[in-house]
């Protein structure tokens, strides 16, 4: 329709004046005139126009009338012109939308009792609004129920053919999964082919329906939409954070909605370069873990062989009794702590507290030790920031991306988003560099598909071929010639022959990614598991640190190295210090001033610098017998290291293991005592998402059963153990974080954080580059199993906890099979469902295999949601020797018919 706004923000769009209702108004030129009137603050009814698409002017409601035009005209679909005399009230205009809305209902089925929309529909609000009670000549269409798909039901009775859902699918999300098809003289919305409805079930469709003919098959005759109350929070899957409805019904959860909606359609289509509102399928159809039948409803404690329901009383008298004796005999280092990053800020802040100022020890870990690490300690070390520069909106307008090591779509959908309207809408050039044909390669302008684990070499190859090409930003680099020369003699052996032989990345590739980057006035690299979550993460990282700095993309707008978190608060353990090497805001736990600032505030003495242990320290030290007791929150160590990490071991070994769940994981099996703790939708706090905004998390419901929020348990542990903490609730805690760390909360906006290099480039950068791109010679293929293994995510779980949700596991269960490209079955003469021996170097298992085209050949994959059967044990672990961070994602495999 061409009816987007200016495709590139660096060029104002032409400001232009028009009239509505006889006033003068201000506008940018070529937009939706229905855009224009609806900034004046004037609500006109559109049942078909959404700002987040491209109009469509079906609906015939947004009927408007324009000086010099004989009939009324639909303003979605007008383009405002300087000079436009507009008037939108008016006798006429009231009976022509009354029409619209009459042909509408003449082809519903006004089953309002039993639809879900009752109450929260526009056909049913503008029918009322326009007083249309002629109902008798409604024609019925009488069209099967679609149930096929497992999580949407089509009612096309009740379709107005507004094309709302199709054109989010289409043009916002580009998945394109529905179309109209004429059926029975009715046009009606089908998944595309009219088969089963295929696609990322994000909801997004249901969402912009303004009927009830798209349903939530979750949530389908449980409530009205009255009957429910809706608390605004923020989704508990992966780190982008996104806002959500959680609506409940007598105490429990019975849908999520998104901010997008279709009752909220006004806005300026610029808007959503900050996000579109919606959510993805984990958090629209994954909440069911919240009130499931597995959540622990009381504390257990270990009575001979088993786990016995106890008072809260007594296994808190145990575990600080048991806690207390360990530290007397065996002092605060034979005690350490583990916790997720699905806990809110306040919870990590209280949790490094309670291990440094209760235990009085500082072998304490979080899981942004996977991974999220590599990327923090490396942006730090070159750049000063330990979290990602950019925003969603930096994102959307960006001209350039580097994609590398990432499957965003299926790890952080909503980021993907992002990245697909800067294809779309800012005309930006992606290069998607992975092992995995990922659904952006497919959209992307540049889809680079390499081999698997030569992420570090295609950097190496793409820095070489900037130097080579001459793609310098002279300003960035003649100020610091010493480090640029150092650069240059680093990377002199690299070869983009050998690199493209290595790699599989061609050097034209190489070359062309290098010019795309360079060129382009807004550049963005993003770089995820497949570089933090591998060996090397930490010097890749840097590797892309380099590439962005000789290009001149440091600290300029919209540019910046950037990563993606996959649970939701990452960041945040790490800014809250839940790591044996940060304090609160990351200063160092070394630094002296750091120490005294938070030993006064806490009225402490703090663990000897230099002293801590991360998590892989603390379970070879578990093993050893050094560590006694374990307090374990969230976590579940022995579902996710492999076997060759002895976790089994580890925790057999312990004098005391606690663990703090919502639910009874593999690790908590093995405890000594239970605690049953709340999930996200049973308290307040915040999160820290991926862009570094603080985001509310609000309680929805009252703690299920006797659990309690992670902040209390913790609070009345340190009390039992002898602190004075006074907290009453989660605002006492963030009072305090305010107090240490000033700024950090700053209304949910990321605090600007300004990268600069020049500190590293003049100290410390020439040493530090030599060894980066030392030559990495990948071992022969020849002496190599055949095929690589790689363990991920799908886009359908997130960790262990989807899991828990039926909804989730319903659309994607596991199917314990072995993902292979179809080519690569054939070679093996394997159809699907036949059994493989699937062997590493750490040992051998026999599952069946399934056909997957996203897999690259000679590559397979398996899900780290799931452990049967139990794929991880096959894996290796590598350990970074800077950041700590064990990577266990990817090893060699042989596959033979079993
Ligand atoms: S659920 Fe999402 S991906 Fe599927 S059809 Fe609806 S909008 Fe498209
Ligand atoms: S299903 Fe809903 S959104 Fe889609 S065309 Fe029909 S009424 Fe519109
Ligand atoms: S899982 Fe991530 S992308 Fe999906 S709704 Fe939640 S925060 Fe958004
Ligand atoms: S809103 Fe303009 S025709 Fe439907």
């Amino acid at each position: 329709m061409g009816l987007k706004p200016a495709t590139n923000p660096d060029v104002e769009a032409v400001a232009i004046e028009l009239s509505i209702d006889g006033k003068s108004v201000t506008a940018k030129g070529g937009v939706s005139l229905y855009d224009v009137i609806s900034s004046t603050g004037k609500i006109i009814p559109a049942m078909c126009y959404h700002y987040t698409f491209d109009p469509f002017g079906s609906c015939g409601m947004c009927l408007v009338v324009q000086e010099g035009k004989k009939a009324p005209v639909r303003s979605c679909t007008a383009k405002a012109t300087a000079g436009m005399i507009i008037r939108t009230e008016g006798d006429d205009l009231f009976q022509a939308r009354k029409k619209a809305v009459e042909k509408h209902l003449s082809v519903h089925p006004l089953d309002c009792p039993v639809c879900d929309a009752d109450g929260h529909c526009e056909l049913q609000d503008t029918a009322f609004q326009h007083g249309v009670t002629n109902l008798a000549n409604a024609k019925q269409k009488f069209i099967p129920e679609d149930t096929r798909s497992p999580v949407l039901d089509f009612n096309m009775n009740r379709c107005i053919a507004c094309a709302e859902c199709i054109n989010v699918c289409k043009d916002v999300l580009m998945i394109d999964a529905l179309q109209f098809m004429k059926k029975g003289g009715f046009n009606q919305v089908v998944p595309k082919g009219d088969l089963a409805l295929s696609c990322e079930f994000c909801g997004d469709c249901l969402a912009v329906c303004p009927v009830g003919a798209i349903t939530n098959k979750f949530s389908k005759y449980l409530y009205k939409p009255w009957q429910m109350k809706k608390t605004t929070t923020t989704c508990n899957y992966c780190g982008d954070g996104c806002q959500m409805y959680l609506e409940t019904k007598d105490a429990e959860v019975v849908r999520v909605t998104s901010p997008l909606s279709w009752k909220n359609k006004w806005g300026d289509r610029a808007e959503t370069a900050k996000g579109h509102g919606g959510l993805c399928v984990r958090g629209r159809f994954g909440f069911e873990y919240i009130d499931s039948a597995a959540r622990l409803k009381q504390p257990l404690l270990r009575k001979g062989n088993q786990l016995v329901e106890t008072p809260w009383l007594e296994t808190m008298h145990q575990v600080v009794d048991r806690f207390s004796e360990i530290r007397r005999k065996h002092g605060p280092d034979a005690i350490a702590g583990l916790i997720t990053a699905r806990c809110t800020n306040e919870e990590l802040y209280l949790f490094q507290k309670l291990m440094r100022a209760g235990f009085r020890t500082n072998h304490l870990d979080s899981s942004a030790r996977y991974g999220h690490l590599n990327f923090v300690h490396a942006s730090r070390h070159a750049l000063g920031i330990g979290r990602s520069p950019n925003d969603w909106e930096d994102l959307t307008k960006a001209k350039a991306v580097i994609l590398i090591g990432s499957n965003i779509t299926e790890t952080n959908p909503l980021t993907a988003v992002r990245i697909k309207e800067a294809i779309r809408v800012y005309k930006a050039q992606v290069v998607v560099i992975d092992s995995t044909v990922t659904n952006m390669a497919k959209l992307a302008s540049h889809p680079v598909l390499i081999k698997p684990g030569t992420e570090g070499l295609v950097i190496d190859g793409i820095v070489k071929a900037t130097l080579e090409l001459d793609l310098i930003d002279e300003d960035s680099t003649t100020k610091h010639p010493q480090a640029f020369k150092a650069l240059k003699a680093a990377v002199a052996h690299v070869s983009l022959e050998q690199v493209a032989a290595h790699t599989g990345m061609s050097v034209e590739a190489l070359k062309n990614t290098a010019a795309i980057f360079a060129e382009a006035s807004r550049s963005i690299i993003l770089c995820a598991e497949g570089i933090v979550r591998q060996p090397n993460g930490y010097e890749n990282v840097l590797k892309l640190i380099d590439l962005a700095w000789v290009t001149g993309k440091l600290g300029q707008p919209g540019c910046g190295v950037n990563t993606l978190t996959e649970e939701p608060n990452e960041q945040g353990a790490v800014d809250m210090g839940a790591a044996p090497e940060f304090l609160p805001g990351q200063a160092s736990f070394n630094d002296q001033t750091a120490r005294d600032r938070f030993a006064k505030a806490w009225d402490v003495t703090l663990p000897a610098a230099g002293s801590g242990a991360n998590l892989v320290e603390i379970l070879k030290r578990c093993r050893s017998g050094e560590i006694r007791g374990l307090y374990v929150i969230g976590e579940n160590p022995l579902a996710t290291l492999p076997a060759s990490m002895e976790v089994r071991a580890a925790l057999d070994r312990l004098e005391l293991l606690v663990v703090q769940d919502p639910f009874l994981t593999d690790t908590a099996r093995m405890a000594h005592a239970v605690l049953p703790a709340c999930t996200s939708a049973e308290k307040d706090g915040t999160f820290t998402n991926l862009e570094g905004r603080v985001l509310r998390v609000r309680e929805a419901i009252d703690p299920i059963g006797e659990s309690l929020p992670d902040w209390h348990i913790m609070t009345a542990l340190a009390n039992a153990l002898g602190c004075q903490w006074e907290y009453e609730s989660s605002n006492d805690i963030q009072a305090e974080i305010m107090k240490l760390l000033p700024g950090y909360y700053n209304l949910g906006q990321p605090r600007k954080v300004v990268p600069t290099m020049d500190r590293y480039l003049s100290n410390g950068y020439t040493t530090d580059v030599a060894a980066r791109y030392r030559a990495s010679a990948p071992s022969d293929p020849k002496n190599q199993r055949p095929f690589a293994l790689l363990m991920g995510q799908v886009l359908y779980h997130s960790g262990k906890l989807s899991t828990k949700a039926p909804g989730l596991i319903t659309i994607a269960p596991n199917t314990g099979r072995l993902r292979m490209n179809p080519q690569d079955m054939e070679r093996l003469a394997v159809g699907e469902g036949t059994t493989v021996r699937l062997t590493s170097d750490r040992g051998s298992m026999q599952l069946a295999v399934q056909p997957d085209h996203s897999i690259a050949p000679q590559t397979c994959f398996f899900p780290e949601h799931f452990n049967e059967p139990p794929v991880k044990d096959l894996m290796s672990i590598q350990v970074d020797p800077v950041t700590g961070v064990p990577s266990f994602k990817q090893t060699r495999v042989t596959i033979e018919k079993a």
